[in-house]
């Protein structure tokens, strides 16, 4: 059943629970929802769709408050298929209905399901009347791709925000923050921000400049909670994570195949810790998906990598952190590096080559190491977290 948040307004959204990776990429042990919208009016209206394996759940919603015939608009505020894999059975059912989205959008409905017909493209300021209820259209590319635009509705004032604002984890039973462990998704939230939307963080930034502009009282996302009890909080967290406001703790990344690294790690952590720091995680890249790597790493302004050497580069798990730290511009971090090695090095020189296109202020030359480390090399290793720690207190 679609369920009522406003006076003629509906979540007609599905929560994945069955999937265990979002993008067949990031873990979603609590799974993920995929939110839509239905605004009853003279003109019916649906914001967002939802995942093509879905399609059953997503239409048995909407028919619960209206049929798919009836249906005049859809707006796409985002064309990534978690939210427009239904679109192709809408038509189908439907092929009166009329998409609205960006030029861009129009491009991209034409390349993934074939739809060239019965899409009208609309711009920032421009407006579209439903009759009692008037929809107004904010061009944000890049939250989360090019295509990308926001949806306001000024009686309500409520904003559409489409990947903006949202957040890993299903609606346990509630729709809005009010009603959910609140704590939770903003933990998620700034996971999910660091996997998929923290790579456009300056056109983020652009976007939150222009939603500055509008009265909102609750933000609808397309995934996760609706925040009406304090929708400023989410802002400010996206605000922060997307502006360099990491804060004063240090993430250790490191990996280890027979313990060596390993002792030098507990020594930089003592290091860190000897400064009195009280934010420090350390994370072994074996055993943690880089989505979660990423996500402390992006929320603590220090971070130290130490790896092994692995066929004269760094230890995979290590590369794979690193590669993904790249796509998604893990910028201006205080840095510290450590790595041992057998025979020829590698490790620390991979590490260092991420360093320079990241722009990591290294507080020192890599610790490195041969083989077991000396009693010097594990005091070099605890210096290296003494200085990392006091580097992010200035
Ligand atoms: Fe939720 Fe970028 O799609």
């Amino acid at each position: 059943m679609g369920q009522e948040i406003k006076d003629g307004i509906y979540w007609v959204g599905v929560n994945d629970r069955r999937n265990d990776l979002f993008e067949s990429y990031w873990p979603i042990p609590d799974g993920i929802s995929y939110n839509s919208y239905l605004i009853k009016d003279e003109k019916t209206t649906l914001i967002d769709g939802a995942k093509g394996g879905f399609t059953e759940e997503f239409l048995g919603k909407v028919e619960s408050l209206t049929e798919v015939e009836e249906l005049d608009y859809v707006i796409v505020n985002h064309m990534e298929p978690d939210h427009t894999g239904v679109f192709p059975e809408l038509r189908r059912i439907n092929p009166d209905l009329t998409f609205v989205g960006t030029e861009k959008t129009r491009e991209l409905l034409e390349s993934f399901y074939g739809i060239t017909q019965g899409i009208e493209v609309v711009e920032s300021n421009d407006a579209l009347d439903l009759g009692s209820h008037t929809l107004e259209f904010v061009e944000t590319p890049f939250v989360h791709w090019p295509e990308t635009m926001m949806t306001y509705l000024p009686e309500e004032e409520i904003l559409f925000s489409g990947d903006g604002f949202g957040t890993y984890g299903a609606l346990d039973g509630g729709l809005f923050d009010d009603q959910l462990d609140v704590e939770k998704y903003y933990d998620e939230a700034v996971r999910y921000l660091s996997n998929i939307v923290g790579a456009y963080s300056a056109t983020l930034q652009g976007a939150l400049a222009k939603l500055q502009e509008l009265n909102t009282e609750i933000i609808a996302p397309t995934h996760g909670p609706i925040w009406r009890e304090n929708p400023e909080e989410i802002v400010e967290l996206y605000d922060k994570y997307s502006s360099g406001g990491a804060v004063p703790g240090i993430t250790i990344v490191h990996g280890s195949m027979y313990g060596f690294t390993e002792k030098v790690t507990e020594q930089v952590a003592r290091g860190a810790r000897s400064t009195g720091l009280q934010d420090l995680k350390v994370l072994d890249a074996s055993r943690w998906h880089p989505s979660y790597l990423l996500s402390a790493a992006w929320k603590r302004r220090g971070l130290i990598v130490g790896s092994p050497t692995y066929e004269s580069r760094a230890f995979p798990p290590i590369s794979n952190f690193l590669e993904v730290a790249e796509k998604k511009k893990l910028k201006e971090r205080i840095a510290g590096i450590f790595g041992s090695y057998g025979w020829g090095g590698g490790s620390a020189r991979e590490i260092e080559e991420t360093a320079e296109t990241l722009d990591w202020d290294l507080v020192s030359s890599p610790v490195e190491f041969n083989g077991q480390p000396s009693k010097d090399q594990l005091e070099n290793g605890f210096e290296l977290g003494r200085k990392v720690a006091e580097a992010i207190e200035d």
